[in-house]
């Protein structure tokens, strides 16, 4: 089957209710007609997502925009004009008509455009917003792949479309305009200092202090092994005897006795090693080992997405 083809099946299948997982820029989502409570219940289910968790809707034109939500202010409005399409979700006042399933019951609206053909293609041949969550079972890694999806729901969606590997690999940058100030909800594909290059100072939220992110919990991104956040050399002696797999962020200058190693980024590159960070995981999560230690980066530019999603991975449930 062609991508168009595949496309046209997948607006088909959306258009009468079912679940189409698509690829966008930043990972894997799973998608249904935004206006279709039912098609919507159908993505928590296959997920296994508490229903108090919202989903972010999806556009193919920034113009769509103002048909989800009551008021675009100033800042929001540059914002999106310069990073759409791209890794930046907006959180506003929903417009009345989209279902409660969508915003778990929350006056406000999370909305972006991606940037990928397919996922544009989709939602515009749908000729409906896309409600998607990142297309994996709750609280496991997003897929970065069509095989990912596959792995994992392959025989509980209607349909992948295979778009190749995402280029951004971490979700999109959540940026709330409810209050006064806007607010960064979740770090993500696009950097805060790239934001506040363009709207100025935002506010942001901790893991901890996040109640105005619902889905933003603690133990997330996690995979099956133990994963350890490792910020030195000093302690490497307690590992002795354990299969220790090392998810490194460039290549390691000391030679390491490590079972497994994953180098996301050979010369340490934050683009380079978002966009590797969750296939490396999944592979250190194959094989079995009692622990993957995880170095520590640099919290800047896309830095920040990263420690963000390492942090939750390392999570223990608390
Ligand atoms: O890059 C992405 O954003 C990917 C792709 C598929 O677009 N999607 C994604 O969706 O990461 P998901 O469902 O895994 O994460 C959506 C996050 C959740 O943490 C949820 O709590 C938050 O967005 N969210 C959704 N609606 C919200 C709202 N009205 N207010 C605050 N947070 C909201
Ligand atoms: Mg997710």
């Amino acid at each position: 089957m062609s991508d168009v083809e595949a496309i046209r099946q997948g607006a088909r299948i959306i258009r009468q209710g079912g679940i189409v997982a698509f690829p966008t820029e930043t990972v894997y989502g799973l998608g249904a007609d935004a206006y279709n409570p039912l098609a919507v219940a159908r993505i928590f289910e296959v997920k296994r997502r508490p229903y108090f968790d919202p989903l972010i809707v999806h556009i193919e034109h920034p113009a769509d925009l103002g048909k989800l939500v009551k008021k675009i202010p100033s800042s929001a409005k540059k914002l999106t004009e310069k990073l759409w399409p791209g890794p930046l979700t907006v959180v506003l006042l929903k417009e009345e008509g989209i279902p409660d399933i969508v915003t778990a019951g929350l006056p406000s609206l999370a909305v972006r455009m991606p940037d990928h053909p397919m996922a544009l293609a989709l939602i515009k041949e749908s000729k409906r917003p896309l409600a998607a969550p990142s297309a994996n079972p709750f609280g496991y890694l997003s897929p970065t792949t069509a095989e990912h999806v596959r792995e994992q729901l392959d025989d509980q969606v209607d349909l992948i479309l295979d778009g190749g590997p995402c280029q951004v690999g971490v979700e999109s940058t959540i940026v709330s305009f409810l209050e006064k100030k806007p607010r960064m909800l979740r770090p993500g594909g696009v950097s805060l200092e790239e934001i506040e290059s363009i709207i100025g100072k935002v506010e942001i939220s901790s893991i901890k202090d996040n109640p105005s992110a619902p889905g933003m919990f603690p133990r997330h991104y996690a995979p099956r092994t133990p994963i350890v956040l490792h910020r030195d050399e000093m302690h490497l002696d307690s590992y002795e005897g354990k299969r220790v797999g090392f998810l490194a962020f460039q290549e390691p200058v000391h030679f390491l006795k490590f079972r497994h190693m994953e180098v996301l980024s050979k010369k340490g590159d934050f683009r380079e090693a978002a966009a590797n960070l969750f296939s490396a995981i999944r592979r250190l999560d194959a094989l079995d080992l009692d622990l993957i230690l995880a170095e520590a980066v640099p919290e800047a530019g896309l830095g920040r997405a990263i420690m963000d999603r390492l942090r939750r991975a390392a999570s223990r449930g608390e």
